[in-house]
């Protein structure tokens, strides 16, 4: 496991940290091999200042050059720049709602068949099939903190973080698939993929808090890749005269990122069949949910995916939906007014397109070991941003901080291999919002997606586990919620000694009393 954790952490990264070792300046002839590459692909301004620079920066600049191939930037850049125009080449793409053959809602779902995926599910958990992949590359820049997301103190009573969380949602479902099986040594995998900025401090809070009960062989935290960031004008840009600038390759990275640290060769090894992957900012999120998991499996599916009602016709989510044909994702700004508003046929008081994406998604083991036959197939997408850079018409060399957009981030989307599957291979679980999704995306006091909504939406969750167990929650002041340790009850279960109590809120429930 050791070897294999280092080859995690040492995984081969663009921009991998330069004060991690002194790298040694390139000899004559491999300088001029390199820069002959750049050059042939219209980007030898990347050498613009390599002679001012001290060997051990010459070193470093050519450590991170050389894995980069100039000329699949240039492709890829010019396909993101350019994409097919969807006019002439994909006349009226038709967008339908999945059939109702892919899809359940637990809304009205028959609770046998809830009972049934839920036993199902703790079953496969029981037997170790199950790992889950959380997704927190992304910065909490719309936050305004520069702390990975995961360590996000939303205000509980508790102070829990949002990884706290997490991992007690996982340490209590591997006590309850334990104790139903009567099996000792129930483990469900976590492996974290992070980014160049948050791989460390994310390590480091693991570490200190002594990954929150977890063995901490079973918490595996890798590293997505890197794209250099592009001018408008399609050339690489240095963010200082011995470093390139770099950017995340977006949360469709990952999928690259799992086959390159290995990941997918250790869920080989441990025998792992089912995976539950979500994103960082849900403090609601059912990790590694037993019925989501039973109903995935037993569809037989290579990707099933949580969502929520859209709240409206103008809500910002993506939307699941089949696109001639195929399952595929339409974020809020590709959809028309009329089409976001079009009413269901069958239900007029719903929207027919509502199934808003919440970055939940389920993966069959085979469909990740196929990524290597698809991965190259994934699109970019541009994100203009102000990018900290030396102008390319700069004779000093000095960085400028861009008060405008002064070029492009590469990105990838975790979506974007949807359509790469038939229909029958996909299916989709409506979920309630309020039990199960509540995203942490903007600053303290915005009033929506923010550290407050987050701790009400927790507050309130453990209301309703205290009312379904036949407890009375009652409160004088606003703060009506109640604070349930992931310890004691996962989904609402295992509550049941506060049968008849009276609990006044705001309460902390952490142990049976
Ligand atoms: C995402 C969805 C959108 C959905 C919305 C719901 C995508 C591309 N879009 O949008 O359809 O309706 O969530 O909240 O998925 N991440 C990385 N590495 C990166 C970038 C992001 O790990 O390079 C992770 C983030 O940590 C986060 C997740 O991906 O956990 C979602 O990314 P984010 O950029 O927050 O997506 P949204 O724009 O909110």
């Amino acid at each position: 496991m050791a070897s294999f954790m280092n080859n995690m952490m040492s995984a081969l990264h663009l921009g991998g940290n330069p004060q991690e070792d002194v790298p040694k300046p390139p000899s004559s002839e491999e300088l001029k091999e390199l820069r002959e590459k750049y050059e042939k692909a219209g980007q030898g301004q990347v050498f613009n200042y390599y002679d001012d620079l001290k060997p051990e920066e010459k070193g470093a600049l050519y450590q991170q050059l050389l894995p980069i191939d100039p000329e699949h930037i240039n492709t890829i850049t010019d396909r993101a720049l350019h994409p097919p125009n969807p006019e002439s080449e994909d006349q009226d793409p038709k967008l339908e709602q999945l059939p109702e053959t892919a899809t359940t809602s637990t809304i009205d779902s028959k609770q046998g068949d809830l009972d049934n995926w839920y036993k199902s599910g703790l079953q496969l958990i029981a037997e170790n099939q199950v790992s889950v992949v959380l997704m927190a590359g992304g910065q909490g820049t719309r936050l305004g903190s520069s702390a990975p997301k995961g360590c996000y103190d939303i205000g509980l009573p508790s102070k829990k973080s949002l990884f706290q969380l997490q991992a007690e949602r996982i340490l209590r479902l591997q006590h309850l698939a334990s104790k139903n099986h009567e099996k000792e040594g129930v483990v469900v995998l976590w492996y974290i993929m992070t980014s160049g900025p948050t791989r460390k401090p994310t390590h480091e809070f693991f570490e200190e808090h002594k990954y929150f009960g977890l063995d901490r062989n079973n918490v595996i935290i890798f590293e997505q890749g890197v794209l250099p960031c592009i001018s408008m004008e399609g050339k690489i840009l240095l963010e200082t005269k011995s470093r390139v600038a770099v950017a995340p390759d977006g949360n469709g990275g990952l999928y690259q990122a799992l086959i390159n640290s290995g990941v997918v060769q250790d869920m080989e090894k441990r025998g792992i069949k089912h995976i539950h992957m979500f994103g960082v900012d849900n403090c609601l999120v059912r990790v590694a949910d037993p019925t989501f998991i039973g109903f995935s499996a037993e569809k037989d599916v290579d990707i099933a995916t949580k969502v929520v009602r859209k709240r409206n016709a103008k809500e910002s989510v993506g939307l699941i939906v089949q696109k001639n044909g195929k399952p595929d994702v339409v974020e809020y700004s590709e959809i028309d007014t009329a089409t976001a508003e079009a009413k269901d046929p069958k239900d007029s008081g719903l929207l027919k397109f509502r199934a808003a994406n919440i970055v939940n998604h389920y993966y069959s083991f085979r469909f990740l070991q196929s990524i290597p036959e698809w991965a190259h197939k994934l699109p970019h997408h541009v994100a203009k941003k102000k990018i900290p850079a030396i102008p390319l018409d700069s004779k000093t060399g000095e960085q400028v901080k861009p008060d405008k957009p002064n070029g492009i981030k590469l990105e990838q989307f975790v979506f974007d291999c949807f359509p790469f599957l038939s229909m029958d291979k996909f299916a989709c679980m409506e979920v309630k919002r309020e039990d199960e999704f509540s995203a942490l995306k903007n600053a303290p006091g915005t009033g929506e997606d923010d550290p407050g909504t987050s701790r009400t939406d927790i507050m309130q969750l453990g209301k309703r586990f205290l009312e379904g167990a036949g407890a009375m929650v009652v409160s004088e002041g606003e703060d009506s919620g109640v604070e349930v340790s992931p310890l004691i009850s996962y989904a609402g279960e295992g509550l049941e000694f506060l049968r008849g109590r009276e609990i006044k809120a705001p309460a902390v429930i952490e142990k049976e009393e």
